[in-house]
């Protein structure tokens, strides 16, 4: 590992962009139409500030925190994410490092590695589930998560199948047959430590969603799923009320930015909301979800558990989200980048970095505990919040 640690998430992403064929990279990157809120994501952030202490900080600080039921470590989760063709070990390594330090993590349906193998290797996993099939089929999924001992449950709804983006969107085959290895042969050849990674590990990237499958069923492809995903009329209230119904558990919905929306997830019944634009890869124009945080918590953060996601790569975003009202952050691509520049232990070195930034902003606006921060602890500019609905 000499040599290989990196101080931030940037280094991170620079070094992922050096080791990935282009077009895993460009997966990973994503975005929808212009990249207007993929950049307000993280230009949000940038316009949040803070006023520092000089002395009489405290010595230690509380990072500690539940949420579903769960003991975090610190107030981070892992984002659920595809993990297709980043890393042999997926999503599992995923697990292990966040297992190793002591956060949960969300599991895609459309993830690389069956279900079973991940809470194995981290029995803090929230099974991430889309509306997708009949009811018979959701059911089934969300009992095969069940029995495999995911301690939680969480829907995406935000999500309108338009990925066209201005700067081109990557090749993804169906499956790696002989014309799509002819196709992406010069750019997985420009990247051979990539390529040793697979061969070490025996096989090449199988672009299946294991997950999708009732267990002991075959894994269908990634486009398969897609397709039967896309045809599936919108879940209306009622569904997600009978989600959160069926899985008779803790239960997050994802991809709330307005208030009357938040509003109906706490009659449905729901545990958590994630204040979510899917990382900018749904609606372009929607704001930045921190823009919309406030509001969110501020009306249903006394009934819900409120987790922001969306534009969070270092600690001191973790911080900003806590004094705007949310309980932890989730974080998707910053793992992600992680995963691609070094495997498990470089998803375990983003979360120390996220770690170590939380505990050095608590240190330096002179609060000892994760549970104290509100939003005198942040400089707000004018403007900078919308109130959605
Ligand atoms: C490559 C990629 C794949 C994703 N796949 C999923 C997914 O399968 N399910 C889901 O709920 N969200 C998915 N997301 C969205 C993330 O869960 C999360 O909302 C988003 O990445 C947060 O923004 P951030 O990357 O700025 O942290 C994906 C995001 C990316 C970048």
């Amino acid at each position: 590992m000499a040599g290989r640690w990196f101080e931030s998430v940037a280094v991170a992403q620079r070094r992922a962009r050096r080791r990935l064929p282009r077009s895993v990279y460009a997966a990973i990157v994503a975005g929808s139409e212009r990249g207007i809120t993929m950049e307000d994501n993280l230009a949000a952030f940038g316009e949040l500030g803070f006023a520092p202490r000089v002395a009489g900080q405290p010595a230690s600080r509380e990072l500690e925190t539940t949420l579903m039921g769960q003991q975090l470590s610190f107030p981070v989760v892992v984002s659920p994410t595809g993990v297709q063709a980043v890393h042999p070990e997926g999503e599992v390594a995923i697990a292990r490092a966040a297992a190793s330090r002591g956060v949960a993590a969300g599991l895609s349906s459309f993830a690389s590695k069956p279900v079973e193998e991940v809470v194995a290797a981290n029995p803090r996993t929230f099974f991430q589930l889309y509306w997708s099939g009949s009811r018979d089929d959701i059911a089934g999924r969300m009992e095969r998560a069940r029995a495999a001992g995911c301690v939680g449950m969480i829907a995406t709804l935000d999500w309108s199948f338009d990925t066209a983006r201005d700067w081109g969107s990557p090749f993804i085959p169906d499956r790696l047959d002989a014309r799509a290895a002819l196709r992406l042969a010069p750019e997985v050849l420009a990247r051979p430590a990539w390529l040793w990674s697979y061969l070490r590990a025996g096989a090449l990237p199988a672009l299946t969603v294991p997950n999708m499958a009732l267990r002991g069923e075959p894994a269908p492809s990634f486009f398969g799923a897609y397709g039967e995903w896309m045809q599936t009329p919108p879940p209306t209230w009622d569904d997600v009320a009978w989600m959160v119904s069926t899985w008779r558990g803790p239960f997050m919905l994802k991809g709330v930015m307005r208030v009357d929306d938040a509003k109906r997830a706490v009659d449905a019944g729901v545990t958590a909301i994630s204040v979510s634009n899917h990382g900018g890869n749904n609606l372009d124009g929607t704001p930045a979800s921190i823009r919309a945080l406030p509001a969110v918590a501020r009306a249903v953060g006394d009934q819900v558990e409120v987790v922001l996601d969306g534009g969070v790569r270092r600690g001191s975003d973790v911080v900003k989200t806590l004094a705007l009202g949310a309980r932890a952050a989730m974080v998707g691509r910053a793992p992600l980048w992680g995963l691609a520049a070094s495997g498990q232990a470089g998803v375990e070195n983003v979360l120390d970095v996220l770690r170590s930034g939380i505990d050095s902003t608590l240190r330096a606006i002179g609060r000892s505990s994760v549970h104290e921060l509100c939003d005198g602890d942040v400089v707000v500019p004018a403007g900078f919040v919308r109130q959605l609905g």
